[in-house]
């Protein structure tokens, strides 16, 4: 209240420049833009109940066998996406022939778009934390229900959008899959700007399958105004191997007051009493295989020994 009291009166003394939110690392002395903890002011939702990202703290997970691997739908297509400077990311529209179902979703979902969130040259940078642990970039490819024609359609509905969430960490060489992508960061150094990536395909950019079967599921909000609580929100425990070079990559990028476009994400959000849960059927299943082939041998082993 008091926040938004001061929002009016900065408002009316024309210190806030319109109604522009920014991210942390934007609000300066000079630069009086809305940053996170004030974003309540720009829309509502984010000063709601159950926004992203969060912390996930593992010994608190609930294993859930409904969370079955995801069909990938399209994801091997080759397109010429458009890559955009959107002035808080940089973001690759998609086909949206891309679709994804399984997983426990409610419906099938056919792809928008991914774009990244990272930290300053290559430092710490992810929005979800891992029992507090932060990764250097973080990844979202934004899913909306097959039955709606945009985002703001399908934000009406609390499950109207599905993002798959993918952590980044250092590896000691490069991953040349995604020199596409950082090699045409320099063509777009301010927002606006835009460039085609040519012959790509959304499995470049992922891990492969096999690995993709271990995710944390709970339901969230877009990370930026306006915060919108409709997102199923699935982040990947398999991370993605980038060189500290293709880390720091995206440091060259600019805000659109010509600083650099670093440190761009969210601060965790209070889970609220919300459940996050893993897909750990599988560790169950393979538990419980394990216990019935003993059970099996030490039973065959008893007849050998009793015959
Ligand atoms: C703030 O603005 C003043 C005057 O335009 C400039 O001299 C100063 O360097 C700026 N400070 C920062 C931190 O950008
Ligand atoms: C913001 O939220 C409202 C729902 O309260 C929605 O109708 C509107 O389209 C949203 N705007 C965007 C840009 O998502
Ligand atoms: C990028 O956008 C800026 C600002 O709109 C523009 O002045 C500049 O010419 C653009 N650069 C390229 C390479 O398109
Ligand atoms: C896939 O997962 C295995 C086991 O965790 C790991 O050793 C391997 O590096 C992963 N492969 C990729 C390409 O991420
Ligand atoms: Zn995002």
């Amino acid at each position: 209240m008091l926040l938004y009291a001061l929002f009016l009166f900065a408002s009316s003394m024309k210190i806030v420049s319109g109604a522009d939110w920014c991210y942390q690392s934007q609000v300066t002395c000079n630069h009086t833009c809305i940053g996170p903890d004030v974003w309540g002011v720009v829309s509502q939702h984010c000063s709601g109940r159950a926004q992203s990202p969060v912390n996930i703290v593992t010994r608190r997970l609930l294993p859930d066998e409904r969370l079955t691997p995801f069909h990938f739908i399209g994801y091997q297509e080759t397109f010429h996406g458009h890559l955009i400077n959107n002035g808080h990311a940089v973001q690759l529209d998609l086909p949206t022939s891309i679709r994804i179902r399984g997983g426990n979703l409610p419906a099938t979902y056919k792809a928008l778009q991914f774009h990244l969130h990272w930290g300053k040259d290559g430092g710490p940078g992810s929005e979800h934390t891992i029992d507090g642990e932060q990764f250097p970039v973080e990844m979202h490819i934004v899913h909306i229900k097959e039955e709606y024609d945009s985002l703001s359609q399908a934000v009406s509905d609390r499950a109207g959008v599905a993002v798959l969430g993918f952590l980044f960490q250092e590896s000691a060489s490069s991953n040349k899959k995604f020199d596409p992508l950082i090699n045409a960061l320099k063509s777009i150094p301010q927002p606006t700007n835009s460039t085609t990536l040519k012959g790509v395909s959304l499995d470049m950019f992922i891990p492969p399958q096999d690995n993709m079967t271990k995710y944390f599921r709970y339901d969230g909000s877009l990370t930026t105004p306006n915060c919108s609580e409709a997102v199923v929100w699935s982040l990947f425990e398999s991370t993605i191997p980038l060189s500290r070079e293709q880390l720091a990559a995206f440091s060259q990028l600019q805000f659109s007051d010509g600083e650099q476009m670093v440190k761009t994400y969210r601060p965790v959000q209070p889970l609220n009493g919300r459940q996050v849960y893993y897909s750990g059927g599988h560790v169950a299943l393979a538990s419980t295989m394990l216990l019935i082939i003993s059970v099996l041998v030490s039973s065959s082993s008893f007849l050998h020994t009793t015959v």
